[in-house]
């Protein structure tokens, strides 16, 4: 018997998925981690079929949230951050990068994979200043009025809401579910994401990795360019804009400008009125 079934036959709760993919523990294998079991490498190696730069895509999204907390929280003063769909732990995790530059930022992680959650909480249990919250990132109700949330933010000064390669992964209209979490946020308040983007493939290509997607436990929607930029209503876009994840304030000149399938921005909260 493999590792895997092994591992399923004796622990696996009902939720844990271990016969079906999940966007969680594809990223993770994709990334070189080790929290992903036969059904994701399988599916991920569909992917990569479809889209050989799949693992560079995903490490340059990881480098793409590098730069952008350490701009939050070097530059622009930030020190309370929502991680929606924060995904499985990997080398450098959102409150690591921001505690190089300050160790006071906190950290709210959310997710609805009960594998990330069970890492996430053994990663932060002694941590005070970070938490993690079970919820769907499309419900801004249940996030921020979350007791976690609540004990750990002062919602009502600045604060950063990241949605890193996550707002694909919701059905629903996407603008409607920023627009529950901007409801409480004050000016100065920034909204950062990447999201794949329907442009810069091809419909074939498109239509297989949507189809990949619609087998794991959550579909994946690619969407136009101008559907991803009003995602950014009411914020103020900050340079250089909503780009290729690999051109948004890159250390160093893209070396491959292929993989360009997520495309990236942040913002700032203009004041209201
Ligand atoms: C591709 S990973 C991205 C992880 C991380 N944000 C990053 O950019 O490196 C997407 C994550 O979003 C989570 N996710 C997808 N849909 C979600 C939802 N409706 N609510 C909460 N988390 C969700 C998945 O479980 C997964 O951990």
């Amino acid at each position: 018997m493999a590792r895997d079934e092994v591992f399923a036959a004796r622990y696996a709760p009902p939720l844990l998925h271990v016969d079906t993919a999940t966007p969680a523990r594809i990223y993770d294998y994709l990334l070189g981690g080790k929290d992903n079991f036969a059904v994701d490498r399988q599916a991920a190696a569909a992917l990569e079929q479809r889209e050989p730069h799949a693992r560079l895509i995903a490490t340059e999204n990881r480098r793409f949230l590098q730069r952008v907390v350490t701009y939050l929280v070097a530059q622009a003063g930030i020190d309370q951050i929502i991680d929606l769909g924060s995904g499985l732990p990997t080398v450098d995790n959102v409150h690591q990068i921001a505690h190089r530059h300050n160790p006071d930022v906190r950290v709210v992680y959310v997710d609805h994979d009960p594998i990330v959650l069970a890492h996430a909480r053994a990663l932060l249990a002694d941590n005070p200043r970070t938490t993690v919250v079970a919820a769907q990132a499309s419900d801004p109700a249940a996030v921020l009025s979350h007791p976690h949330t609540c004990a750990l933010l002062d919602l009502t000064r600045p604060w950063a809401l990241l949605g890193l390669a996550l707002f694909h992964f919701i059905p629903t209209d996407p603008a409607e579910v920023i627009a529950g979490f901007t409801a409480h946020m004050p000016p100065g308040s920034h909204l950062a994401l990447s999201h794949a983007c329907r442009e810069a493939t091809t419909p074939e290509t498109a239509a297989q990795v949507e189809a990949i997607y619609a087998d794991t436990t959550t579909p994946l929607r690619l969407r136009s360019r101008a559907e991803i930029a009003a995602l950014f209503t009411g914020f103020d876009l900050l340079t250089p804009g909503l780009q290729p994840i690999t051109c948004w304030r890159p250390h160093h000149p893209p070396t491959n400008p292929d993989p360009v399938w997520l495309h990236g921005g942040l913002g700032v909260l203009a004041s209201r009125g």
